[in-house]
């Protein structure tokens, strides 16, 4: 038989969760969404459906995972099985495909991060040429640094060990976040920060209702707390059944705004910091060649910093790197506890065979960068992970009868919260995200 690893504490769990969510989604995603739309009123509408929304989706998934503690394909199974036992697993098997998407795109960014640490490592050893090549954009160095990251995933999760990355998460991103405070202390100090300081905490309201903000918003918040590919399934079913799955939920929550928060508080003032010097940052209030920008802007304010900024370039990348190794560990495990769970494979010939696939994924992006990597994420966290939320209400709310506490009239009736909690994921929630989904298909 089989015996499942799993978390041995909550703080394991919170940390192990919150190590999937905050990744390149906050740093990355977050500050170039919000400076693409309008700042301020990103972060609002950001906020919000935080709350409203992907918290709830989050509960929802973990809950799912944890009663079941089972991987999300055999998960979804389960709590369908009743009403809808074939689609239950349908819906668990594109949860997997949306995994290797998220980690087709991902391990290439991951791959730049990779690639700017050695930049300013190299830098600071005069290696000048090799480290102006590894900060600059090309297809070779795309096709080098994605297979090395993909690799030094694959390499943690054969292990199995939670543990081991538990503890390393744990170490380091307290020292992420004092890098970030750190840099947001130098970064208003500049002339022009102001300005975008302004721009990101004082919201155009007028522009809040914007149907293409709203829905950046809600796949970045989707996106950013891991929710709608299994992932955030999984780690709940590696924990203890029954534990208060509300309070871990905020916590994680907490971390991952917080982090996307300081992130933007960094990079928009940085925006307008080098648009102040000359630099051509924004043309139509959006920004210009988005993702690869940030690491054009970085640079320049490590640069600015003298020798002290390649230290800070290298340590600053490096935990970005690791945050997203966290990140691409969870959504590994959502394909490769299937195929442990249900194709009886050994974890390391799982690991070493989703390894591949994804890998030969990124290369196809690589490819067509131009045509695909943006279409990929757009599909990802717009159409595919809210859907999968939607589903996942639908499934504590209605369809997943026996052993929810969600369903049980009994239990609702005796248990005030119990009643308002399961009344919102049941109603507002599914018809919330069908709405703010409609609204903008139409
Ligand atoms: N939440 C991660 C980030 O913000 C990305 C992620 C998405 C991880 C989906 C797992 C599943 O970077």
């Amino acid at each position: 038989m089989l015996v499942r690893d799993s978390f041995h504490s909550r703080i394991g769990f919170v940390l192990a969760a919150a190590g999937s969510a905050i990744g390149l989604g906050n740093i990355w995603g977050f500050p170039t969404n919000a400076a693409n739309n309008g700042g301020g009123a990103f972060l609002f509408v950001y906020l919000v459906v935080t709350l409203l929304l992907a918290l709830p989706a989050l509960y929802a998934e973990i809950y799912i995972g944890n009663q079941a503690q089972k991987n999300p394909v055999s998960a979804l199974g389960e709590a369908c099985k009743n009403r809808l036992p074939r689609f239950g697993r349908f819906a668990g098997k594109a949860g997997l495909c949306g995994a290797i998407m998220m980690l087709s795109f991902y391990t290439i960014v991951a791959g730049w991060m990779l690639s700017h640490a050695l930049s300013a490592v190299t830098a600071i050893g005069g290696l000048t040429d090799l480290s102006n090549w590894l900060a600059s954009d090309s297809t070779l160095r795309n096709l080098l640094f994605t297979p090395v990251f993909v690799l030094l995933g694959a390499a943690i999760i054969h292990q199995g060990v939670h543990a081991g990355i538990e503890k390393w998460s744990a170490r380091l991103m307290p020292i992420l976040l004092l890098m970030l405070i750190g840099l947001i202390i130098y970064i208003l100090q500049q002339d022009g920060a102001m300005a975008g300081l302004k721009q990101y905490l004082i919201p155009d309201f007028t522009q809040v209702t914007d149907p293409t903000l709203v829905i950046s918003a809600m796949g970045q918040a989707f996106f950013s707390l891991s929710i709608g590919v299994g992932g955030m399934m999984v780690y709940g079913s590696y924990m203890q059944k029954d534990k208060d799955i509300g309070k871990l939920v905020l916590s994680i929550g907490a971390l991952d705004t917080f982090i996307a928060f300081l992130a933007g508080l960094l990079i928009i003032p940085a925006l307008f910091v080098a648009q102040h010097a000359g630099q051509q940052v924004f043309a139509d209030e959006k920004l210009i060649g988005e993702g690869q920008l940030i690491f054009k802007i970085l640079p320049t304010l490590f640069e600015s910093m003298g020798t002290v900024g390649l230290l800070v370039a290298t340590g600053f990348f490096s935990l970005l790197s690791i945050a997203a190794l966290t990140s691409t560990i969870s959504s590994t495990e959502v394909p490769v506890s299937y195929l442990v769970e249900e194709k009886s494979m050994s974890r390391k010939k799982a690991t070493w065979l989703v390894s591949a696939v994804v890998l030969t994924a990124s290369m196809v992006l690589i490819a067509f960068f131009e045509a695909l990597f943006g279409i990929v994420i757009q599909v990802l966290t717009t159409i595919m992970q809210p859907l999968s939320c939607l589903f996942y209400f639908l499934v504590v709310g209605w369809i997943w009868n026996r052993g929810n506490k969600l369903t049980d009239k009994s239990r609702l009736s005796n248990d005030k919260w119990l009643w308002v909690w399961g009344n919102y994921l049941r109603y507002v929630c599914p018809i919330l995200l069908t709405v703010v989904f409609v609204n903008v298909a139409f």
